[in-house]
C-alpha cells in the first residue's frame, strides 16, 4: 500500500510550475464530445479524475489520442452508448457533467450517479430542476441519472443555491437547445469562465459567465477547437499555503493571479509577503504567522477547496482564528488527523473551526480523508517536527499532478514508500 514518508522541518524554497485547472478539464473534456469535429485541448492536467473521465468516453465510442502527456484529441463523432456506466466513473464526482454533454447533443443520457460522501452529501436537486426546465424528463433509477428530451427548449432557470456542477451541466444542454436559456444566481468560479470560452470556441452563443447571469442562445451544432486549458487556482493555492507553513520562499509560476485573489488576500492578512507578477505569484513567510478569521464562500468568495490548507497554517498562527465552512457540511474530518499531530482546532457544529494556535506540529501516523485535506495535512507535516506516514494518499492523485515531485524539487523530504523496509530506508536517509 502506498504512503507518503515526510520529514518535516525544511522550508520549501524555489519555483514551482502550476499545471491546467482540473475542475475545468472535467467539463471541458466532457462537452468535447458535443460535437463530431475533431477537438485539440491542452494543459490538461494528467490526474486521476481527468484519466477516469477520458477512460469512460472512451468506453461510449469517443476517440481520444494523447499527444504527450498534457494535450489529448478527441472526436465525438462515433459515440455508440448513452449509458455511462464505467466501474470507476462513480469514483469521480465529475462523471455528470456527461449528462448535460450528451443530454445536449444527442437529448438522451443515463449516467452512473456518482458515490460517496466524503465531504458532505452532495445534492444534484439544481442539476435536474434545470435539465427538467429545458423540458427533458429526469429520473433516478439503478443507482443511473437517466434523463431524455423530444426537444430542449431555452428557459429561464433560477439556481435555489449557488452551485458549479449544476450552472455547468445546465450550460452545456442549453447550448444545443432551441431558443435562449438564462441561468440566474449562476456560480462564477473562473472554471465556469472557461468552459463557457471552450463552448464559445466551438461556435456555441454564451453570454455573461462569470456573472451571477449567464444567457445562453442556444445553436443547432458545435463545430471543433483548439483550447488551453485556465491554470489551477486550488493547486497553485496549495502551494503558496505550502510556503506560509514551512516559512519558505516559494514562486509559483504559470498562474492567473486575480483568480488567486482571496487567498493572496489571507496569506497578506497572516503576515506573508505575496509578490504578484503577470503570470507568478511569490509568497516569502519570513516571520510568525498571525491568526485571522475566514468564511468558506462561491467565487469570488475564499473557495472551499482551500479551507484545510488555511485552516492548518492558522493552526501554528499566534492566537484564535475561527474558520467557517459555509459551502460542503463535512468538511472539518481531517481535523482529527491534524490534532494527532498537536493541534488544538475544536469543531462545532460542523461548519465552525475554532483553532487556537500552537508552536509546533509533532509528526504522527495520519491518514489522508479526502482530495484538498490531504494535500493539506502534507503540508502540516513538512511544517511538523519529525515524521510523519499518511495511508490514503490515493485522494491527492485525484487532483494534484506529480505532487511530491513538485514538493521535492521545493526541497521537502517527502517520499513515497510502498513497505516498511522503503519507510525505514527513508528514515535512515533523511535522518
Ligand atoms: C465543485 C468542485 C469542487 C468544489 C465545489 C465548490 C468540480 C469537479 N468540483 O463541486 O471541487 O469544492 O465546486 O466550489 O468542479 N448543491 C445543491 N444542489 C445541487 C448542487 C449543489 O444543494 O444540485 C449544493 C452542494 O451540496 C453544496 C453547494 O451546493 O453544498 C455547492 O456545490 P457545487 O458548487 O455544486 O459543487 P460541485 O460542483 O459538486
Amino acid at each position: 500500500m502506498e504512503q507518503y514518508a515526510i520529514k518535516g522541518g525544511n522550508p520549501l524554497v524555489g519555483e514551482v510550475e502550476i499545471g491546467g485547472a482540473k475542475n475545468a478539464a472535467l467539463p471541458i473534456l466532457a462537452a468535447s464530445v458535443m460535437t463530431d469535429e475533431t477537438v485539440y485541448i491542452d494543459n490538461i492536467p494528467d490526474v486521476r479524475d481527468t484519466q477516469v473521465l477520458l477512460k469512460a468516453m472512451e468506453n461510449i465510442g469517443v476517440f481520444v489520442k494523447h499527444e504527450g502527456r498534457h494535450k489529448v484529441i478527441v472526436n465525438g463523432a462515433q459515440v455508440h452508448n448513452l449509458v455511462v456506466e464505467d466501474e470507476y466513473i462513480r469514483k469521480i464526482r465529475a462523471s455528470y457533467y456527461l449528462i448535460g454533454a450528451l443530454l445536449g447533443k444527442y437529448k438522451s443520457a443515463e449516467v452512473a450517479l456518482p458515490g460517496g460522501c466524503d465531504i458532505g452529501c452532495r445534492a444534484i436537486d439544481q442539476h435536474i430542476k434545470g435539465f427538467r426546465a429545458l423540458g427533458a424528463e429526469v429520473v433516478i433509477e439503478h443507482g443511473l441519472i437517466k434523463t431524455r428530451a423530444e426537444h430542449l427548449v431555452g428557459s429561464h432557470i433560477y439556481m435555489d443555491v449557488v452551485s458549479v456542477g449544476a450552472t455547468i451541466n445546465v450550460m452545456m444542454a442549453a447550448t444545443l437547445a432551441e431558443g435562449l436559456t438564462i441561468i440566474e444566481n449562476a456560480a462564477k468560479e473562473p472554471h465556469v469562465v472557461d468552459l463557457a470560452n471552450f463552448l464559445n470556441s466551438m461556435g456555441a452563443n454564451i453570454k455573461g459567465a462569470g456573472t451571477d447571469v449567464i444567457r445562453i442562445r442556444g445553436v443547432a451544432r458545435l463545430h471543433g477547437t483548439d483550447y488551453t486549458i485556465i491554470p489551477d487556482q486550488i493547486e497553485a493555492g496549495t502551494f503558496m499555503f505550502a510556503a506560509a507553513l514551512t516559512k519558505g520562499d516559494v514562486v509559483v509560476k504559470n498562474v492567473i493571479p486575480k483568480h488567486l485573489e482571496s487567498i493572496s488576500a489571507k496569506l497578506l492578512e497572516i503576515g506573508c509577503e505575496v509578490k504578484e507578477q503577470d503570470d507568478c505569484v511569490r509568497v516569502v513567510a519570513s516571520k510568525p504567522l498571525r491568526h485571522t478569521h475566514v468564511k468558506t464562500l462561491p467565487y469570488p468568495g475564499f473557495p472551499t477547496d482551500m479551507q484545510p490548507q488555511i485552516t492548518v497554517a492558522l493552526g501554528l498562527s499566534k492566537g484564535t482564528s475561527i474558520v467557517i465552512e459555509s459551502i460542503f457540511e463535512n468538511r472539518f474530518k481531517y481535523v482529527d488527523e491534524l490534532i494527532k499531530m498537536g493541534a488544538n482546532i475544536k469543531v462545532e457544529g460542523g461548519d465552525t473551526a475554532i483553532i487556537q494556535g500552537v508552536e509546533r506540529y509533532t509528526g504522527a501516523s495520519i491518514a489522508a480523508p479526502d482530495l484538498r485535506a490531504g494535500a493539506a495535512l502534507v503540508m502540516a507535516g513538512l511544517a511538523a517536527e519529525g515524521f510523519t506516514v499518511m495511508d490514503d494518499i490515493h485522494y491527492i492523485a485525484r487532483g494534484y499532478e506529480d505532487f511530491h515531485q513538485k514538493l521535492q524539487a521545493l526541497g521537502a523530504q517527502i517520499e513515497l514508500v510502498n513497505s516498511e523496509r522503503e519507510l525505514q530506508h527513508f528514515k535512515l536517509k533523511v535522518g
